[in-house]
């Protein structure tokens, strides 16, 4: 795509007729193209890192040409207490075929760092210890801190030599079920500090899913908070913990230490439940630690963390990052996909629990040493402005957020965001599902008063960081369009059969060779990493998403073409919802998909069939919902559960979620062909129930 002529749309907001698209064999997918074009204006260009398409493709074309001359000059600029090794010129080896041995990715092998060491003792050595690092703006108006870089080492050093005084070392796992308070980045940090492995689970999830992780990674130490408020909403997080903790028990594996951050702004010490022995104060053992302490200094290769995210069958899965690569790429796309100049404030709104948090609220920026600032509420709390009245109070250049969260603050109008004046915003950025046109220019022209391009970042938990998105200022924008490739991210559309297609195509996104911050591999299972992003299509990896190229080379992503549904940006596996649905006992079996929903992007339809006998009732609907709730959390709730007598199932016995998709739309005259159904009866039944 180095070759991508753009001249022909330079010319500012030319309209193009809309065009539809269908991705090839996403089938059911359809992309809207509205083909209006904005560009930065002249000022911001002239002073953008990449202010041009030439200059773009002129560093696209080294990066994907000699990525290892690319990436050593970056990474160089970054502490390594020992070099990496270099053979033939290369610092990475990749094997992204699965015909010819086992896939293999390695970046900067040898070298020795520490990311922590990078993204703090680096800048206070450089007499940055007095800059804010981190504004905290808790959920209630009026409760907020900042802390520098200095302070925020030093809290990091303490809970590092904690972590080390109960015996945590290199390469154990610790896991974190934190509200987005100081503490949970400077619990990341200090477990890379000390070459720990951290496994952040997001404090939505439930004490299941949390048993489920713990069982998995088996950390020796679990940090986490006896509650937290989340607009009006009180989370008891403790008591989620020890039910996981017991849980995680009978399934065989003990956790000895779990510290509770005591966040009296939510509840009272007293009234956490507690186990004596186990659980400890943080506060009574993190402030008395010394302010010094070492960095384990780790290979580049060593595991930084990990992630689990759903995938389309069951049991989620532990994506594995490790160090160099990981670093080199999140602070890199951070600063060119944000145009970051030093001294910027940029807000993040995702949660720590997810990549977003992990890459683009602590990692990426704090290497940049950019102030961030970290939020604890939600955006519609206790009115639709807080977020731009946040904006203000911290004179915000940068806001990240997702495209539910625009959407839902497009519903409140735009009185709440004319409210505050927005004046130090100079890039808005978007991530999580594809943005539809209507909400990207409603962010454009209400929230960024028509003068901010937006960062359409197109990424993955296993991408660990941005691989289709913007460069403000560096090329015109099309409102839903993630752009263009990252430097050295060689995307691949491909048919059904695996062919690579080339210029204006539909299909399934691949990349065709690796990238720094590749997922190395799932915690544990090495042969469903393989089988999962690689075997799919042979010499690729697969990313799941069906995407349309247009005849301009901007990538459309159209959304998941596999069994993952995008909840307001979070993935959740149609296999677990229906794994949940299934425990509860009157339910015989239960099949999970998406449809489109105004504000959430997409929700969850639940077609139940229930045991022999039963009769159906809005109190076991509600019975069923509670199920998935406590089974993975309450973002994964059912938004429909709709009465099923029988499922649409070959003679074979698979269901046809073809057919389903199609019920949950309400698109009753385009089900297609049913013939091969054992029952073709069962889909007149199904919308005879629609409504019941
Ligand atoms: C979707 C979140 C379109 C996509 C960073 C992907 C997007 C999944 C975009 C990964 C975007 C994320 N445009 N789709 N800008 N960003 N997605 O692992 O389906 O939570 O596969 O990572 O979100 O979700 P994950």
């Amino acid at each position: 795509s180095s070759q991508v002529d753009l001249t022909s749309v330079l010319s500012v907001d030319t309209r193009y007729k809309t065009e539809t698209h269908a991705a090839a064999s996403a089938g059911e997918q359809v992309v809207e193209e509205t083909q209006v074009l904005f560009e930065a204006n002249e000022e911001f260009r002239k002073n953008a890192l990449v202010s041009s398409t030439e200059k773009y493709e002129e560093m696209y074309k080294q990066s994907v040409e000699d990525p290892d001359t690319f990436w050593s000059e970056i990474a160089s600029q970054f502490h390594w207490e020992k070099k990496w090794d270099v053979t033939d010129g290369k610092v990475h080896t990749e094997n992204f075929d699965v015909r010819k041995g086992p896939i293999k990715v390695e970046w900067f092998k040898g070298g020795k760092t520490n990311i922590c060491y990078n993204a703090l003792d680096r800048h206070v050595e450089a007499g940055r210890a007095n800059d804010v690092a981190m504004f905290w703006e808790g959920n209630e108006p009026g409760y907020d801190s900042s802390v520098t870089f200095g302070n925020l080492l030093d809290l990091v050093s303490q809970v590092s030599n904690y972590l080390r005084s109960v015996g945590v070392k290199k390469g154990d796992a610790v896991v974190i079920y934190m509200p987005m308070l100081v503490e949970l980045p400077v619990a990341m940090l200090a477990c890379a500090r000390i070459g720990a492995i951290h496994s952040v689970v997001f404090a939505g999830f439930s004490a299941d899913s949390l048993a489920q992780r713990i069982s998995d990674c088996k950390p020796k130490v679990v940090l986490t908070a006896n509650g937290v408020m989340r607009g009006t909403k009180f989370i008891n997080l403790k008591t989620i913990v020890d039910d996981a903790l017991k849980q995680a028990k009978q399934e065989g594996y003990t956790v000895e230490t779990s510290v509770v951050f005591a966040n009296e702004v939510a509840t009272k010490k007293e009234e956490t439940a507690w186990v004596e022995g186990r659980d400890i104060w943080w506060q009574d053992v993190i402030p008395s630690q010394s302010t010094k302490s070492e960095v384990e200094w780790v290979d580049a290769e060593d595991p930084l963390f990990l992630l689990y995210t759903s995938g389309s069958t069951g049991k989620p899965k532990g994506v594995l990052h490790s160090t160099g690569g990981y670093m080199v790429y999140t602070a890199t796309t951070f600063k060119h996909a944000f145009d970051y100049r030093p001294g910027e404030v940029y807000w993040c709104t995702a949660d720590c629990g997810w990549i977003t948090g992990h890459s683009y609220l602590t990692y990426g920026p704090l290497l940049n040493g950019a102030t961030v600032v970290n939020f604890e509420g939600v955006p519609t709390y206790p009115d639709a402005g807080r977020c731009w009245e946040i904006v203000d109070k911290y004179n915000v250049n940068i806001f990240y957020t997702a495209p539910t969260a625009i959407r839902a603050l497009m519903r409140e109008g735009d009185k709440p965001v004319k409210k505050h004046l927005r004046k130090s915003l100079r890039v808005l950025g978007s991530v999580g599902e594809p943005i539809n046109p209507a909400a990207w220019k409603w962010y454009y022209e209400v929230v960024g008063d028509s003068r901010c391009p937006i960062s359409d970042t197109w990424w993955q938990t296993e991408t660990g960081g941005f691989m289709i998105t913007p460069m403000p200022g560096g090329w015109p924008l099309k409102p839903g369009s993630a752009t263009f490739p990252f430097f050295g991210v060689q995307p691949a559309i491909v048919d059904e059969n695996g062919k690579e297609l080339h210029g204006e195509c539909s299909g399934y996104l691949c990349v065709k060779a690796s990238w720094p911050s590749t997922f190395r591999t799932l915690f544990g299972d090495h042969p469903r990493y393989e089988t999962t992003y690689f075997a799919p299509f042979k010499g690729f990896y697969f990313s799941g998403d069906g995407c349309h190229r247009d005849k301009d080379g901007y990538y459309w992503l159209t959304g998941r073409v596999d069994d993952v549904i995008n909840v307001s940006g979070h993935r959740i596996g149609s296999a677990e919802v229906e794994s949940a649905l299934v425990h509860h006992p009157l339910c015989a079996e239960a099949a999970v998909v998406g449809y489109d929903h105004e504000v959430k992007g997409q929700g969850i339809y639940a077609f139940v069939t229930l045991v022999e006998g039963v009769e159906y009732s809005d109190k076991l609907r509600k019975d069923l919902i509670a199920k998935v709730r406590s089974q993975i959390g309450p973002f994964a709730a059912p938004d429909i559960i709709h009465w099923a007598p029988g499922l649409p199932k070959t003679r074979s016995g698979k269901i046809m979620r073809r057919i389903l998709r199609k019920i949950a739309a309400s698109q009753i005259d385009e089900l297609g062909d049913v013939s091969t159904l054992a029952d073709p009866g069962v889909v007149e039944q199904l919308i005879e129930l629609r409504d019941k």
